[in-house]
């Protein structure tokens, strides 16, 4: 923090939960999006899919995962099931286990019986668990998980995907404190047709693509977001100047949040929002 003090620079920063709190509850479960809010995080972060009934589900991926799934009789999801959530029912959604099993990348997670949630259900026992708690409301980073070689059989085509998402946010009321993010450009153009004033974040696998991307976007999103090992103060500098802000994911350890801050970041995606304070003492102990 050699440019500005940590009392400046925190008050603003967009620390966010990654699937909630995926290092110690399990991912994209309304008990993990909860527990992140015991934290000082701005922004739930989540990822959507679609039901067969065209309700919005909250999943990482589109079928139900044989590293962390279970069926209704308990077993566990093999890798040889194909279980789409494109092909499912919501309410043959529900039946399905998320928490069980944990996740093997993430020992201290707590395993529970927990399902995947719709975004409906989520947002509603989120914005309920504030007001009952007076905690201050959450942004919420939505990831509409899509690929072109997915449409229509997996997700639905961009214009169906990005209609049903921007609907379910108005209908929800959280459209001021919402962002949608996503990796296929495709989307990101189709959410900004269809509503020029959605915040969205242009989400990269590599951080020099930045230039490339954005030329094919023909728009600038308030938001870029690369994963946090290919970013360097100078890619910092350069979307800063563009007037955009940079939104890394996903950091878990405390010596690589301090570093992206140093570099300028303007928020930190992590797993471990339990981590934060250590990061907040370090940078205290820094002035
Ligand atoms: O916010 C971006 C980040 O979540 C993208 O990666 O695979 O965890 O959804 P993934
Ligand atoms: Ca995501």
């Amino acid at each position: 923090m050699k440019d500005k003090a940590p009392k400046d620079v925190l008050p603003q920063f967009d620390w966010q939960g990654h699937r909630g709190a995926r290092g110690i509850l399990p991912e994209n479960t309304i008990p993990a999006f909860i527990k992140a809010l015991e934290f000082p995080i701005k922004t739930l972060e989540l990822d959507v899919v679609v039901s067969k009934d065209q309700k919005v589900i909250v999943s990482h991926e589109p079928w139900m995962s044989h590293h962390i799934c279970s069926k209704p009789d308990g077993t566990p999801v093999l890798e040889t099931d194909t279980l789409l959530t494109y092909e499912m029912d919501y309410a043959s959604i529900q039946t399905y286990d998320a928490g069980m099993r944990g996740n093997e990348r993430f020992p201290a997670q707590q395993k529970m019986k927990v399902a995947k949630p719709s975004l409906k259900e989520m947002v509603q026992a989120i914005e309920q668990h504030c007001q009952q708690n007076n905690r201050a409301l959450p942004y919420y980073n939505i990831e509409l998980k899509s690929r072109p070689d997915w449409y229509e059989k997996i997700v639905p085509v961009p214009e169906k995907f990005a209609a049903l998402v921007i609907q379910e946010i108005k209908d929800l009321g959280i459209h001021a404190r919402t962002n949608l993010q996503c990796f296929d450009l495709d989307v990101l153009k189709a959410i900004h047709q269809q509503d020029p004033s959605m915040s969205t974040a242009l989400l990269v696998e590599k951080a020099a693509t930045f230039e490339v991307a954005l030329q094919e976007l023909k728009f600038t999103p308030p938001f870029f977001s690369p994963y946090f090992l290919t970013l360097n103060k100078a890619i910092v500098d350069s979307v800063h100047e563009r007037g955009m802000k940079v939104i890394p994911w996903t950091a878990n350890e405390t010596t690589q949040m301090l570093e992206l801050i140093e570099m300028g970041v303007d928020g930190i995606i992590t797993d471990y929002p339990n981590r934060i304070e250590a990061v907040l003492d370090s940078l205290r102990m820094q002035e």
